[in-house]
């Protein structure tokens, strides 16, 4: 589990600097990480129907730049002890998201790494998906490992690549939707 945060530092860290906004809640999240020095726990994992792209998104993520590849190299081997769930109110978006969509938090309240203060965790999305449009008081970094666009209510629907950062101010309005490929993406929250 701590190589998955190690790594998730490597990717977002050098990056964060040149997206506006990021750096700050970057430097909290992985400054907060750093000094936590509580053992990890087992959950009871669980999979969903969109875990069966989970392989297919990490072979992606395996042909992107090094930060990625390590990156999906720790998922691989954290991703038996996931407890992969749908989102609150899923059942009543289309099917397609029901069946195409599962987050995974590591760490948070009810995480692998139960704590308040961040929440760090995995967002897979099967392709021709669309998550709802939704917010949270937490302001978020994701990292994008495979496939994906993003928006919110101030910038308009982007790839960032594999790689690629996105951050969203606390509150706004955001989104992510696929293509043709999976979407995999690490996010982390500051709720410090
Ligand atoms: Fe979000």
């Amino acid at each position: 589990m701590r190589d998955f945060l190690a790594c998730t530092a490597v990717a977002i860290l050098p990056k964060a600097e040149a997206l506006s906004g990021a750096a700050p809640a970057a430097c909290r999240i992985f400054a907060a990480i750093g000094e936590f020095a509580g053992a990890s726990r087992p959950i009871v994992p669980q999979r969903l129907p969109v875990c069966d792209r989970l392989e297919e998104a990490l072979n992606i993520a395996a042909g992107g730049p090094p930060s990625v590849m390590a990156l999906a190299v720790a998922i691989a081997a954290l991703s038996p002890d996931l407890c992969w769930q749908r989102r609150k109110g899923a059942d009543r978006e289309p099917e397609s998201f029901f069946d195409g969509h599962a987050n995974a938090l590591v760490v948070g309240p009810g995480g692998i790494e139960d704590r308040d203060d961040v929440q760090i965790g995995l967002s897979l999305m099967a392709p021709h998906v669309r998550y709802p449009d939704h917010a949270h008081p937490p302001e978020e970094v994701y990292v994008s490992l495979a496939g994906g666009a993003w928006r919110n209510e101030i910038e308009d629907w982007h790839e960032p690549g594999q790689g690629g950062l996105v951050y969203n101010p606390p509150g706004i309005v955001h989104a992510m939707r696929t293509d043709e490929q999976p979407l995999l993406a690490v996010w982390c929250l500051w709720a410090g």
